[in-house]
């Protein structure tokens, strides 16, 4: 028998928040890049913290690290050079969620983004207004482009080439030449490893981006999701992570969803919020995410050949505890070999990774 409040929530459908499964409980995942992210935010969970605050201090730690180069300090810059961030919140208690796009010079966008959510009207301030926003807030401006992110915009830049080999970026004579060589005769004090760093990303600019998940033992939920965005974008290009709907979801009736890899795929599909939507109607967490990646599928004309030139992951999160992850491919294929895609999980055990599913399958 559905009750009123489940009919008039829309939840009337979801089996497993009627009672059948087990009650909530602290589970934290993330995107792979988020093991430490899940750590510090299960500590928050199990000291009675917020939902959160716990994904926040857990991402903090991405953005605040120059090692990760696709989060808040040193991140891939811009084509410009430029380091451009976004970022969302929600808090599934209070139902509110706060936005920041192309903000510059700040580490940690995502606590921006929550104070647009706390301390303003609007849920989203972007560019100018935004860097302006932090430093009414007491932020402080910083350059945020390392030397590890201003060596592969280098290589960038002069890898562009025209049909005889000549860039305004290079002396002209060294067309003939191998990347390989060329790399080495360009940067001669840098080591093979960042080198081939710098031609990888060069060459297939990321869209890394951490997203980050929690529910409480009080069945409480938040997200956050924070990213650099595409590597060498327009200046002013917004992804799906400052997006609500997109790149964020939260439902706390329901459950909550993210993504990390294409933006521009994910915002056509809306994806954060169909998986909520999905998981509302009743799918699992797994199908929800599934069918999510089969719309993506559906705009391509399931064309495996373009389909191929991106990658799309996406996080459920539900209210009863269960989670996954699915991706659009099986793994990525890195020196002939095939990576398969994973992500982080913690429900109290410790952080591990886990397989994501996948809609798509490569071979190595
Ligand atoms: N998903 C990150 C971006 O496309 O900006």
């Amino acid at each position: 028998m559905v009750n009123r409040r489940e009919w008039l929530m829309g939840t009337a459908c979801l089996p497993a928040l009627r009672g059948a499964a087990p009650g909530p409980r602290n589970v934290v995942i993330a995107s792979a890049n988020g093991l430490r992210a899940c750590t510090r935010a299960m500590e928050i969970l199990q000291a009675g913290g917020d939902t959160l605050d716990a994904v926040i201090a857990g991402v903090n730690i991405n953005e605040e690290d120059p090692e990760d180069t696709t989060v808040g300090y040193g991140g891939l810059p811009n084509e410009e050079g430029v380091v451009e961030l976004d970022a969302s919140v929600m808090h599934g208690p209070t139902r509110r969620c706060g936005a920041v796009a192309a903000l510059r010079n700040i580490k940690t966008p995502s606590k921006v983004a929550r104070l647009v959510m706390e301390r303003t009207d609007h849920v989203m301030l972007v560019g100018e207004g935004a860097l302006r926003f932090a430093k009414a807030h007491g932020f402080k401006e910083e350059d945020l482009l390392t030397e590890k992110a201003r060596l592969a915009w280098l290589v960038w830049k002069e890898s562009l080439r025209d049909r005889q080999g000549h860039s305004n970026w290079s002396d002209g004579l060294d067309a003939p030449l191998k990347p390989g060589a060329w790399l080495r005769r360009k940067f001669p004090g840098v080591d093979e490893a960042t080198l081939a760093w710098a031609w990888e990303v060069a060459t297939n600019p990321p869209t890394g981006t951490i997203n980050c998940l929690a529910l409480n033992a009080r069945g409480e939920m938040s997200g956050v999701t924070s990213t650099s965005g595409l590597a060498w974008k327009i200046p002013g290009r917004v992804g799906d992570s400052p997006l609500p709907g997109a790149g964020l979801w939260v439902d706390q009736d329901v459950g909550a969803a993210g993504s990390t890899g294409r933006g521009e795929e994910n915002i056509r599909v809306a994806g954060a919020h169909t998986i909520v939507e999905n998981m509302r109607r009743g799918m699992s967490p797994k199908e929800a995410c599934l069918d999510a990646l089969e719309r993506v599928a559906r705009n391509f004309q399931h064309d495996r050949s373009r389909l191929a030139r991106f990658d799309l992951v996406f996080y459920a999160l539900r209210k009863d505890g269960e989670y996954a992850a699915a991706s659009l491919w099986n793994g990525t294929i890195r020196e002939g070999k095939l990576v398969p895609r994973r992500f982080a999980v913690n429900d109290g055990a410790g952080s591990r990774l886990e397989p994501c599913a996948f809609l798509l399958e490569r071979k190595a």
